[in-house]
Order: structure tokens, then C-alpha cells, then sequence
């Protein structure tokens, strides 16, 4: 059974997922620094810098909801970045900071399912999901779409939270985020759901080797996983 955000609704997860995310978009951006300490910026920094390397001109940034990992992809100059998702709530938010930071010449954003990714195959240099790829109704469908769009030779990038699993890490992490993080999210959000829905969707996704070994079902080669601040998170890098 797929986790969904509201549990008596009869919706698939890919809609419920996007109703989630409009109903959170304006308060997403905070949320995000706030919950995590600021944390989350100094991972997309890292996630940024492992694919510095291979210099990409053409960039996808799949699920990037307000575009904050689309302007970090920025430092690496590439020619283009296109950001894709299916909430246009979060779609909104992220095309009006583009207007504020004049970047609208470099990122476009649209409306586009990972599932059904809405271009040619071999298109892009690389690809980057931060925090997007655990809200995928079918994950293996979205990476092997990822896998098709990418140019021979490019890289993708995943970012994603997973469990940390020593103490006493894996104590204070799960006392957070089953306690702490819902309550103070519903405060701010007002929606019910979307912050139980996160911790319940770390536990079910497949993280680390697990994650690894879909990756290479899907095709992806070189597959690497680094492991951030004690395994909440981790970066996922593979070449096609
Ligand atoms: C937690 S947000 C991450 C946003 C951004 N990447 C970041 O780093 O802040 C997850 C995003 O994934 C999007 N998403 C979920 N399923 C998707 C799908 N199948 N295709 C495209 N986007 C999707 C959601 O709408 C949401 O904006």
C-alpha cells in the first residue's frame, strides 16, 4: 500500500501528493529552513557540487516545486535549467522568486509529470531531484523516465531524506520527526496531513543500497550514495 497525505480520500497518491503541495506552497519555503535548521540549503549546496564536475549546459530539475534547487544548480553556469512539476501551487511560488531574482532568462518552469516526462529522449546533460523522488507514485516508472531523458554520458542527481540507523541519532531523529516536525508543520501549514505524511514516507521509501539497486534496475551506471548529517539524508549520483 502506496503512503498517501489523506488517508480517507480515494484519490491516487500523484493527486493527492499535488493537492499536498498546493495547499502548503505558500508556507513551503520556510517551513523547509525552519524544520530543518537550514540544513536542507547546505545539502543542495553538496548535491550541486558533485555534479560541478561534469559541467552540464542542459539541466533538469524534476519536482522542483519553488525552484530552490534550480537556482542553486545555477553556480555550475549552465545554459538552461527546466524545472518540472505537478503542483502548480508550488509552480506559482517558484516562478514569482524567479521574477524577484531576474533569473527567468536561465529557469523555466512547467507543468511536468516525472512518470510522463513531457520530452525527447537523450535531451539533457543532467539531472537533479531534490526531495521529489519519495512523492513518486511509481519510483521506478520516474527513474527509468529520468534514465530516458538523459543524455549518454550525463549524470542525475537524487537527493532524498533516509533513516539514520545508529543511536543516538536514529532516536532523536524518529522522537523529531514522529512528535515535533507534524505538530509545528500543521501549526504553520494548516493542513492536517502534509506533515505526518513526510516522516511516514521516510519510513516507507527504500533508501541507501535499497534505493541503489532500483537505480541500477532502471539503468543507471557508476551509482554512488554519500550519506549526509548521520543518514538524514543522502545524494544518490548514476550516469547513464
Ligand atoms: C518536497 S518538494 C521538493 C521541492 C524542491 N525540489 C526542493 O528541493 O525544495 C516535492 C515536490 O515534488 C513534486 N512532485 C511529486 N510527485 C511528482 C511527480 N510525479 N512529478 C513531478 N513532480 C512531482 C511535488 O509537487 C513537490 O513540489
Amino acid at each position: 500500500m502506496a503512503v498517501v497525505p489523506y488517508k480517507d480520500q480515494n484519490e491516487n497518491k500523484k493527486s493527492q501528493v499535488a493537492t499536498m503541495f498546493n495547499n502548503i506552497a505558500g508556507k513551503y519555503d520556510f517551513l523547509n529552513h525552519f524544520l530543518s535548521a537550514g540544513i536542507d540549503i547546505v545539502w543542495r549546496k553538496k548535491a550541486v557540487s558533485l555534479l560541478a564536475p561534469e559541467k552540464p549546459k542542459q539541466v533538469l530539475d524534476i519536482a522542483t516545486g519553488t525552484a530552490d534547487f534550480a537556482i542553486e544548480t545555477l553556480r555550475l553556469n549552465p545554459d538552461k535549467i527546466t524545472g518540472v512539476d505537478i503542483s502548480e501551487g508550488m509552480l506559482a511560488v517558484g516562478r514569482e522568486k524567479l521574477v524577484k531574482k531576474g533569473l527567468t532568462n536561465k529557469i523555466e518552469l512547467q507543468y511536468g509529470d516525472s512518470e510522463n516526462l513531457p520530452f525527447e529522449d537523450n535531451t539533457f546533460d543532467a539531472i537533479t531531484v531534490a526531495f521529489g523522488v519519495r512523492n513518486f507514485e511509481n519510483l521506478e516508472k520516474g527513474l527509468s523516465e529520468m534514465h530516458r531523458v538523459l543524455k549518454p554520458g550525463g549524470m542525475a542527481v537524487v537527493l532524498e531524506f533516509s533513516k539514520p540507523r545508529s543511536f543516538p541519532m536514529k532516536q532523536l531523529y524518529q522522537f523529531y520527526f514522529k512528535n515535533i516536525l507534524p505538530m509545528v508543520g500543521k501549526l504553520v501549514s494548516k493542513d492536517n496531513a502534509a506533515y505526518t505524511y513526510l516522516p511516514e514516507s521516510v519510513q516507507a521509501f527504500p533508501d541507501g543500497q535499497d534505493f541503489i539497486n532500483i537505480y541500477q534496475k532502471v539503468g543507471f551506471k557508476g551509482t554512488k550514495w554519500h550519506s549526509l548529517t548521520f543518514g538524514i539524508s543522502s545524494i544518490y549520483t548514476g550516469k547513464k
